[in-house]
């Protein structure tokens, strides 16, 4: 088998596990785990929060009113969607009943840690040349520290202890929540951040991944621990 099948068949399989995941409360609650979607050898990964009621029901990441405004971006920016690989820092949708309503809540750092490795094995099989975090919980799960987002939106952050190349900008959500006057300004400057990547999408015919590797980490070692067991 290729790498890429391989690699391929291995996301498969830690998406099967993540839904049998327990190693925090959220998976009791929800109705299915959501794992990222797209090619091995994606140029970019884009890592949003966690799943909303949407996309927990559908078992696919962004396909609720965050996911659509995230389409709009990238249509506007002349990506493709099928070309990158599109996941999240947890799993499980975390949420508190309202009547019969789902409400999201943000999910703790504990949850966020503990779900950590298989966002870590994700970026391990898909080797892609750069991540988008969109928002606070996003990147801090990709740089292992606290980002103030609204003054590292933007620009590439490069992450030394694994060499990954990180684009910070606002979760979707906050566009939508934001204050309707300032909701033009808002997506403008949303976009000028997601543009900061175009130069990569451009040369996006969905890679082969990289032959080198980044530095190894602690956290790496782990992840790869585990993507072999899940490939064997
Ligand atoms: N918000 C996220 O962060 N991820 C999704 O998949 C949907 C909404």
């Amino acid at each position: 088998m290729s790498h890429r099948n391989e690699a391929t068949a291995a996301l498969k399989a830690l998406s099967v596990a993540t839904d049998a995941c327990r190693e925090c409360p959220l998976g009791a609650y929800a109705t299915q785990s959501v794992f990222g979607e797209g090619p091995v050898g994606a140029v970019l990964m884009v890592v949003g929060e966690q799943p909303g009621d949407k996309e927990d029901l559908a078992g696919r990441p962004f396909v609720g009113p965050a996911g659509k405004l995230f389409d709009r971006a990238v249509a506007k920016l002349g990506w493709s969607r099928e070309k990158l690989y599109v996941t999240n820092a947890v799993k499980h949708f975390k949420y508190e009943l309202r009547g019969k309503r789902r409400v999201h809540k943000t999910p703790a750092q504990r949850e966020a840690e503990a779900c950590h490795h298989w966002l870590e094995s994700e970026m391990e099989l898909v080797q892609p040349r750069g991540y988008v975090a969109l928002g606070a919980t996003a990147a801090r799960s990709l740089l292992g520290r606290p980002v103030a987002v609204m003054k590292e939106r933007g620009r590439w952050i490069e992450d030394e202890a694994t060499g990954r190349r990180v684009l910070v900008t606002l979760h979707p959500s906050a566009l939508l929540r934001g204050d309707p006057a300032q909701r033009e300004v808002a997506w403008k400057a949303w976009l000028k951040d997601l543009s900061v990547a175009s130069s990569l999408m451009k040369k996006a015919s969905v890679k082969q991944p990289a032959a080198k590797r980044p530095p190894a980490t602690p956290a790496a070692g782990h992840a790869r621990r585990r993507v072999r067991m899940v490939m064997e």
